[in-house]
């Protein structure tokens, strides 16, 4: 079902989502505002850790933190039994003061800083996956100041290109993440950790891209990493533990998409690196992943409110929002395409093809080139769905807008997750100089 059937009506005739009337919840919250339906996050989790115990896989789900990072949230994702991967002090942070289990926790990244690296081995997380060569030595070194070991993975680029959008692909040869499988990069790399005794190689990893909908990738990525593993055995004598497949299951974002069930994806990998294993001779190696988009996106929807209404004779009808690039910088960035409905009048058939605008000054601000909508006017509550990843993780403070608060659903009941940025936190760090009056 795509998300938005998933909604129903009540007897007000306003759309329902995680079971709160959605216009109520602009009038209490304001808006532009995130919902996040909690039940929809823990059912993809239970489905995600579901399919690994039903296959027999050893290994973990890790929730990508770039998706969507805010502490109720880790809270969620820990009780339902996940892993996190963090890419920054600052993710690592919130989980940990979230009181995300530690050494479920993975440090992702292609410039960790010493900061960020001494932060995550003072917090014994679960490991740090490698992205290059310098980083190797300054692991070693500062595992070696803190008297650790460091467990460490290799990010390797398998040289799969995914359809998807040119910027989110990850593991083609040019692209600046992982080490290339048939370069000699990532065995180079191999050598390296293993000349390290405060280093514990635990694994490999990839991450072919995002928003994607086919399986033929992924069971290539499987294939190519217990080749790999099998090098590193034969050359190295190593036996890796797992190998981490990364994230990328695509979702629905408009009636034309055909996501399949991201647990599908999962199970016909794990029967490929279960074959791939046996096959090659290797212990059945432990199975990672890392979704985060498949996971919060489509539990998402966010909230507008319509301000005016712009009919330019035979050309198009600009609908006005009060949020825009500032909340949403997708539709700018990607090209990406979205689906509304007017959550006050949800069964009002659609009149016209519009242009949802944002409010900054910038003739590209634009969330919905096309959306097909009921007439609309001022105080109309917009919803715009599968907002869940990529929007308040990406969001920005352009045109000095607040950053919106977030919403929790549930069952009926509601909640703040994140508070709407206020203007003082707008300018609570800027300074003046002594010199200027
Ligand atoms: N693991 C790694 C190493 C990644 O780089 C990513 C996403 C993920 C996991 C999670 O992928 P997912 O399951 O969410 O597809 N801002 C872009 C998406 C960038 C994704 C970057 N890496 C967007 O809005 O579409």
């Amino acid at each position: 079902m795509k998300p938005w059937e998933k909604t129903t009506v009540n007897e007000k005739g306003h759309m329902v989502f995680g079971g709160c009337d959605m216009v109520e919840l602009a009038g209490i919250y304001g808006t532009p505002l995130y919902v996040l339906d909690e039940q929809y996050v823990r059912s993809v989790c239970r489905g995600f850790v579901g399919t690994l115990q039903k296959c027999g896989a050893r290994g973990r789900v890790l929730y990508a933190s770039k998706a969507l990072c805010t502490s109720a949230l880790y809270r969620i994702v820990a009780q339902e039994g996940l892993g996190a991967d963090v890419v920054s002090g600052g993710e690592l942070y919130t989980a940990l003061e979230a009181g995300f289990p530690a050494d479920r926790i993975y440090l992702h990244g292609n410039n960790k800083t010493p900061q960020e690296i001494r932060m995550a081995l003072e917090a014994d997380i679960a490991c740090l996956v490698v992205d290059s060569h310098e980083e190797i030595g300054l692991i070693a070194s500062i595992a070696r100041e803190l008297g650790k070991t460091a467990r460490v993975s290799l990010r390797t680029k398998p040289g799969i290109e995914a359809h998807t959008h040119e910027y989110i692909m990850t593991a083609k040869e040019d692209c600046k993440f992982g080490l290339g499988l048939y370069d000699g990069e990532a065995e180079k790399a191999v050598r390296e950790i293993l000349a390290h005794p405060e280093l514990e190689l635990t694994g490999i990893h990839c991450h072919i891209g995002s928003q994607i909908f086919e399986l033929e990738p992924f069971l290539i990525a499987t294939d190519r990493l217990t080749d790999f593993a099998v090098e590193l055995r034969d050359r190295f004598g190593v036996t890796i533990s797992e190998i981490n497949f990364g994230g990328g299951y695509g979702i629905t974002y408009t009636d034309g998409d055909a996501a399949m069930e991201p647990y599908d994806y999962v199970e016909a990998m794990i029967e490929n690196l279960h074959a791939q294993c046996d096959k090659k001779g290797l212990p059945r190696l432990g199975f990672v992943i890392e979704p985060g988009r498949s996971i919060v996106g489509e539990a998402g929807l966010t909230l507008y409110t319509v301000g005016t209404v712009k009919h330019i004779p035979n050309v198009r009808t600009y609908v006005s929002v009060d949020g825009g690039m500032g909340d949403n910088p997708r539709q700018i960035l990607y090209g990406s395409v979205y689906t509304s409905r007017l959550a006050n009048k949800p069964e009002a058939p659609a009149a016209e093809s519009v242009t949802v605008a944002g409010r900054c000054c910038e003739s590209g601000d634009v969330l919905i080139k096309e959306a097909p909508l009921p007439p609309c006017e001022a105080g109309d509550i917009l919803a715009v769905f599968s907002t869940g990843a990529y929007n308040y993780s990406m969001a920005s403070n352009y045109n000095r807008v607040p950053v919106p608060a977030m919403a929790l659903v549930s069952n009926g009941k509601h909640g703040l997750i994140v508070r709407r940025q206020s203007y003082e936190q707008l300018v609570e760090n800027d300074l003046t100089p002594d010199w200027i009056d």
